[in-house]
């Protein structure tokens, strides 16, 4: 199967946790000045690692939608990127937004769904049916559609959803200066629980920065 490389390029707490807690926008640590920049420098290492497009879960979206978080400056925005990639397997969200947007969805979603998608002119792919899409099976389609590589982007459990399928490639890190800690708070890989250790996807580390404002990068290879 032919699809494109997936580098995964998240930002959280030094204890792995991507937001405050459930239902909340983690946009609130840059608001607040809490987050050592590890949000402007996440949206610029998509250009330097070349990402020509960024995936997103469809609860993270939903999340930045119902709970908005007003910065005084706009975030870094990827230039290199060609869409904005949402998975909405079950078609939960109603678009207001569709600029530069790819929705992947399942085959057997609602109808409405999918004429909510034409008539705003959202381009849109489908894959397997069920409790959720065929991840495989959309990357070979958006590796059809020519995308070669993609930044995923989270949530928590979109992460351990790739993490599990054996679908990253690359794994980088901005640790911000942050303690956050909670049980069911969304961390950088959400998901259910190993069986065997054999199955933990081992890395290789790549590269580390210091970085200004207390931040760390870790860029790791997934050994396949
Ligand atoms: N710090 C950061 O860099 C960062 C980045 C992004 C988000 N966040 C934060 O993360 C939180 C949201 O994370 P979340 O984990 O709740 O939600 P999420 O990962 O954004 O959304 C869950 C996604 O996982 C899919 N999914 C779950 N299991 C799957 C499987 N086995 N196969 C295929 N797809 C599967 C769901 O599919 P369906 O659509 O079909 O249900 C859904 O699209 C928000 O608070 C947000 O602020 C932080």
């Amino acid at each position: 199967m032919k699809r494109p490389r997936i580098i995964l390029n998240i930002f959280s707490s030094v204890d792995g946790k991507t937001t405050t807690a459930r239902d909340r926008n983690v946009t609130e640590w840059t608001a607040k000045g809490l987050d050592g920049d590890a949000h402007e420098y996440t949206n610029r290492l998509y250009d330097e690692l070349n990402c020509d497009g960024l995936v997103s879960g469809s609860e993270t979206l939903m999340v930045f939608g119902n709970h908005w978080v007003e910065l005084d400056r706009p975030l870094y925005e990827p230039k290199k990127s060609k869409a904005y990639i949402v998975f909405d397997g079950r078609g939960r969200i109603n678009w207001y937004q569709s600029d530069g947007l790819l929705v992947v969805t399942r085959e057997d979603v609602s109808n409405d769904y999918i004429q909510q998608l034409k008539e705003k002119e959202i381009p849109y792919i489908q894959a397997g049916k069920g409790d959720y899409i065929d991840l495989h099976l959309a990357l070979e389609k958006l590796y059809e559609k020519g995308f070669r590589r993609l930044g995923l982007n989270g949530g928590a459990l979109m992460n351990g959803a790739f993490l599990r399928e054996g679908l990253i490639d690359e794994v980088s890190l901005f640790f911000a200066p942050l303690a956050i800690g909670g049980s069911n708070t969304p961390s950088i890989f959400d998901g259910p629980e190993l069986e065997t250790l054999d199955d933990a996807a081992k890395l290789e580390l790549l590269d580390m920065k210091k970085l200004r404002g207390g931040t760390v990068w870790l860029h790791y290879l997934v050994k396949q």
